[in-house]
């Protein structure tokens, strides 16, 4: 394994959650791995006035929380802690820049980090188009004397104009090779194994077109509500804080072609490809490809459950969508025709994120059996979490006389592997930054692509207010519309926390 240069992460947001929940605990395993470079240290920013001291004391908490080494690395937290710095200022004031450059540069020579920086942006959306710019105006994206790298968090724009304008603001500060756009589901080891699993086994790939494949179908759903992030979530809704980025994405892993090369550029060329062939959805067209919904309160088994409506930080008479199910086409050679089904949503039955590739049925139906299982396809689930693994569902002969058909499942867990440490996408993602290696961040023309493919539905629903929100009892799979979305006499799958077991009522 390289190992990434000498250098400083410069955090800004450092005493948010995403800081104590992901950034540093992500560091921290990092470096019980001894993937870290031996000078290096963290910085974090912000305004609240915090010594080394208090920040280290904050993170420590965040490490023994929500670090994925910590049972066995306990004796290393100390050690991690003194590579943490903290320097108070105000972010958005440019006269504070210079002061806090010589401070970055006195940390510097005294942990001989050569003038390597990756500034990593984990404040609000607000501040992406500023700091870039406070930084470059203090020279601070020069890389005639060191690296000079900057992470942009999510949400990348809020609609296409303004995904444009960020990416005009940013590349006018710091070259595209130095900007590293964080999705982090392209981190997740499950997501990366899927292109393992169709590039590397011979058996998937004949079969992996518009000749062998009915349809797609792509869920990603969370048994929980907004919970605080409700003031957040008010201006975002399902279609731009899930959708736009996290499934889009999915689906053209699903989709792309092979790439020449596992790394540089060849991955995020196919990726872009799939999204410039996205057929587009007309804003008079919304309604029938695209459900819209949000939860309401429910009850479940005695608990009350609240309603979207209810969560703090949300408008009593919000009409922003919790759920989304949606149908589309990517209009190329190998999917001409093959619709694709997304679906994702807050306080649904369960929390899981899986891909169903359905498969044709054969061509004429030879023997009989139970009518439903006759219907049934060949079914190939892949899940990104939780139980992650795959299944395989094909047809068996019952035992006993005649030639009935029975479903079964052929399936592998992740969990089989013994002792294997799956590391989080965090993680996977900081460490290729170090490298500077952007193969897993999504480029401009990537995000600018998908936007696009969004902007038509977004103003659809700005526009046409008729186009409703349905409500869904909390802890359902979503408004019963959304069975409608599917062609012929198909459903979605309903997935449950295990990987083989699946139907609407099935234990969670
Ligand atoms: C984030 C969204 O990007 O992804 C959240 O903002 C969502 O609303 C989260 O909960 C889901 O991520 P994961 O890794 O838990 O599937």
């Amino acid at each position: 394994m390289r190992q990434p240069e000498k250098h400083i992460l410069v955090i800004f947001g450092a005493s948010g959650d995403l800081t104590y929940r992901k950034l540093v605990p992500s560091v921290f395993d990092l470096f019980t791995q001894k993937l870290l470079p031996e000078n290096f240290g963290i910085l974090g920013l912000g305004r609240t006035e915090l010594s080394d001291d208090q920040f280290r004391e904050k993170m420590k908490e965040g490490i023994e929380k929500f670090a994925g080494t910590i049972n066995t690395k306990q004796d290393m937290v100390e050690e991690f802690l003194s590579k943490l710095f903290y320097y108070a200022f105000n972010t958005k004031e440019e006269k504070e820049y210079p002061d806090f450059k010589k401070h970055l540069e006195s940390l510097n020579n005294k942990l001989k980090t050569e003038n390597n920086y990756i500034f990593y942006l984990a404040t609000p959306p607000s501040m992406y188009p500023l700091v870039p710019k406070f930084l470059a105006n203090n020279q601070l994206n020069d890389e005639s004397n060191g690296f000079k790298r900057l992470i942009v968090e999510k949400p990348f724009g809020y609609d296409l104009e303004s995904a444009r304008s960020l990416n005009h603001d940013l590349q006018n500060q710091f070259r595209e090779e130095q900007i590293y756009r964080i999705d982090h589901y392209l981190g997740k080891e499950t997501v990366q194994n899927l292109l393992v699993t169709r590039f590397s086994n011979g058996i998937f790939e004949p079969l992996w077109n518009r000749n062998f494949i009915d349809h797609v179908e792509i869920t990603s759903a969370e048994d929980i509500g907004v919970g605080d992030r409700g003031g957040y979530y008010e201006d975002s809704g399902a279609l731009r804080d899930m959708v736009q980025n996290h499934l889009m994405l999915l689906a053209s892993l699903v989709a792309m072609e092979p790439p020449a090369l596992i790394k540089d550029e060849s991955i995020r060329n196919e990726i872009v490809k799939v999204m410039q062939s996205l057929r587009p959805i007309p804003e008079e067209k919304v309604p029938e490809f695209v459900i819209r919904g949000q939860y309401i309160g429910s009850e479940i088994r005695g608990k009350k459950q609240k309603g979207y409506r209810e969560e703090k930080g949300v408008n009593p008479k919000s009409r922003t969508e919790t759920f989304v199910a949606m149908k589309f086409f990517i209009d190329n050679w190998r999917w001409a025709g093959v619709p694709f089904y997304i679906r994702t949503g807050k306080s649904l039955p369960t929390r899981v994120t899986e891909i169903v590739i359905h498969f044709r049925p054969t061509p004429h139906h030879l023997f009989h059996g139970d009518k439903d299982i006759m219907k049934q396809k060949n079914q190939l689930v892949i899940r990104i979490q939780p139980d992650e693994g795959i299944l395989l569902k094909f047809g068996m002969k019952l035992p006993g006389a005649g030639f009935n058909v029975q479903d079964v499942n052929m399936d592998f867990h992740y969990s089989e592997l013994n002792d294997t440490y799956l590391p989080s996408a965090y993680e996977r993602l900081l460490l290729d930054c170090m490298l500077g290696d952007a193969t897993l961040y999504s480029r401009a023309d990537a995000v600018e692509a998908a936007w696009e493919f969004v902007d038509p539905i977004l103003k659809a629903w700005k526009n046409q207010p008729c186009i409703k929100v349905h409500g869904y009892p909390a802890g359902t799979w979503g408004p019963d519309v959304s069975d409608q979305l599917i062609e012929g006499e198909q459903t979605w799958r309903y997935p449950c926390k295990n990987l083989v077991g699946d139907g609407e009522y099935c234990e969670l």
